[in-house]
């Protein structure tokens, strides 16, 4: 693998160049970081975890029709995806307000939302991720085509339907999770980046345990463990 030239690292992956110039291999790293990378850690085999988390759920997506860029899972934690720019918009639904929510409107903690919420913050470390809407998508030349904005809109929601009645089977509560879409070399928007417990918020059905990356936030342990369970009950048939 290290021979192969590196196109981008980023703060849980590592994407490298393949022989095909529309193919990238994705490496999933075990680096675990939170608040705009203020906070890091490390926590061995959580790439190998969110590299099957994600293959299962890229698959499932599939399968309801959604366009992925994943092709195919290669090794614990590398997996072979069509090449596409990413868009640079974080699309965050949220059913359960929790996290930056919470802290932003003054909303109760764990109060369900009375439909499924899509935000979208603009892809930017160095201005921390701020939230934006569709006007300052056209003035910061994100898109101009605004049914680009329409799409990714449906498609999260699309996503948040068939993610939530899986997980729900499987005792999970999808609480709110991040999308990243980017454009193929036909200009084609396909879902994108992870779909993982470093990505989403689960809590338990019963017990409103957290089983995502706030354990890592939050200092509440187990962090690996709760990933493990995540796994765990995505493999239940
Ligand atoms: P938030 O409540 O902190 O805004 O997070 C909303 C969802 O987005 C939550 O599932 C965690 C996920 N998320 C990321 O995947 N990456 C990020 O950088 C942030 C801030 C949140
Ligand atoms: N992924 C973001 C970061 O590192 C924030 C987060 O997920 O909380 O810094």
């Amino acid at each position: 693998m290290d021979t192969q030239q590196m196109l981008y690292e980023g703060k849980g992956k590592k994407l490298f160049v393949t022989h095909n110039p529309d193919e990238v291999l994705v490496e999933f790293k075990d680096d675990l970081t939170a608040f705009n990378a203020e906070k890091k850690g490390s926590e061995q085999g959580k790439g190998a975890l969110n590299c099957e988390i994600s293959t299962a759920i890229f698959e499932l997506l599939a399968q309801e029709g959604i366009q992925t860029h994943f092709l195919k899972k290669l090794d614990s934690n590398h997996m072979l995806c069509k090449k596409v720019e990413i868009i640079p918009i974080e699309v965050v639904v949220r059913n359960v307000a929790t996290g930056s929510l919470t802290k932003r409107l003054g909303i109760e903690d764990g109060k369900v939302l009375p439909f499924a919420l899509v935000e979208f913050y603009y892809k930017d470390d160095a201005l921390g991720d701020p939230i934006i809407n569709d006007e300052h998508c056209r003035i910061l030349g994100i898109t101009q085509d605004m049914s680009e904005l329409d799409f990714l809109r449906a498609q999260a929601r699309k996503i948040n339907d068939v993610l939530s009645a899986f997980f729900i089977e499987r005792k999970l509560r999808l609480i709110d999770f991040k999308l990243e879409f980017g454009k193929d070399s036909k200009g084609n928007i396909l879902l994108a980046d992870e779909i993982s417990p470093d990505s989403c918020r689960f809590w338990d059905k019963d017990t409103n345990d957290k089983l995502d990356k706030d354990r890592f936030r939050q200092n509440l342990g187990s962090v690996k463990v709760a990933y493990e369970e995540v796994l765990k009950r995505i493999l239940q048939k």
